[in-house]
């Protein structure tokens, strides 16, 4: 799947962020697109990783499937920094890019005064990804990031950790399997938030998050 034939050239100018793996930089016409690059492109285990994200897109796509709280993906394209794969950026509705929700965590002022629709957003989200058996993986709250809508509401959408690098991926067509490996991960996703935050909103975020969990996968 190719976005464009056309050389990207991009500039330290479109930074937007850094992950373990990847670089994102603002596409240098478009500024609701984002490109992907490897920091390690010869690196065979982030290759791996990446083509399993790739393949996963791929097969939504397939089969329609598009869902608005997961980032689109809208193929591959050749850029001046290497081969990258090119994104829906994740805005306000003022236009500014959405913020992580490691960022939220550590935001006590923004966190307590919007806590019950911040939660909730979260709720909703994991229930749309265990509903639709999405197949994600060990995610953080980096990978997650909120998004503010016009009048006062929020969602929360997915830019990382999709797919599975299983040799054979069953759980791309068997929805109890997928719904069983997203408790898993969901599992150490609330472990993770509870060991990484030690603000009181985030601590109570946390434990919310964890009740919620007993209540519906336990
Ligand atoms: N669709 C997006 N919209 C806005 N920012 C993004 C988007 N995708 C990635 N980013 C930013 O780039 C960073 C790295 O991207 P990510 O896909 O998480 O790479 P990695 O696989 O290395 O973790 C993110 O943490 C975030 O700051
Ligand atoms: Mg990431």
């Amino acid at each position: 799947m190719v976005f464009s034939q056309e050389l990207i050239t991009i500039d330290e100018n479109l930074f937007l962020g850094q992950g373990v793996q990847r670089k994102c930089y603002l596409h240098p016409q478009n500024h609701g697109l984002c490109v992907k690059i490897l920091n390690s492109p010869q690196s065979k285990s982030q290759i791996r990783r990446i083509k399993s994200e790739i393949d996963y897109f791929k097969l939504l796509i397939k089969k329609n499937m598009f869902f608005d709280f997961i980032a689109r993906y809208f193929g591959a394209a050749d850029t001046n920094l290497g081969r990258g794969h090119v994104f829906e950026t994740v805005r306000n509705y003022n236009g500014q890019i959405s913020k992580s929700l490691d960022k939220i965590l550590e935001d006590e002022t923004f966190l307590s005064k919007n806590y019950n629709k911040i939660f909730t957003a979260l709720i909703e989200f994991k229930n749309k990804l265990y509903d639709n058996a999405v197949v994600f993986r060990n995610t953080s709250a980096q990978n997650i990031l909120l998004k503010e809508l016009s009048g006062g509401a929020v969602k929360f959408v997915l830019i990382d950790d999709l797919g599975t690098v299983n040799f054979i991926a069953f759980e791309y067509y068997f929805k109890f399997l997928a719904k069983i490996r997203f408790k898993r991960y969901w599992d150490r996703f609330i472990t993770m938030i509870e060991t990484h935050n030690k603000k009181p909103s985030a601590l109570k975020f946390a434990k919310d998050l964890r009740e919620d969990f007993i209540k519906h996968f336990s």
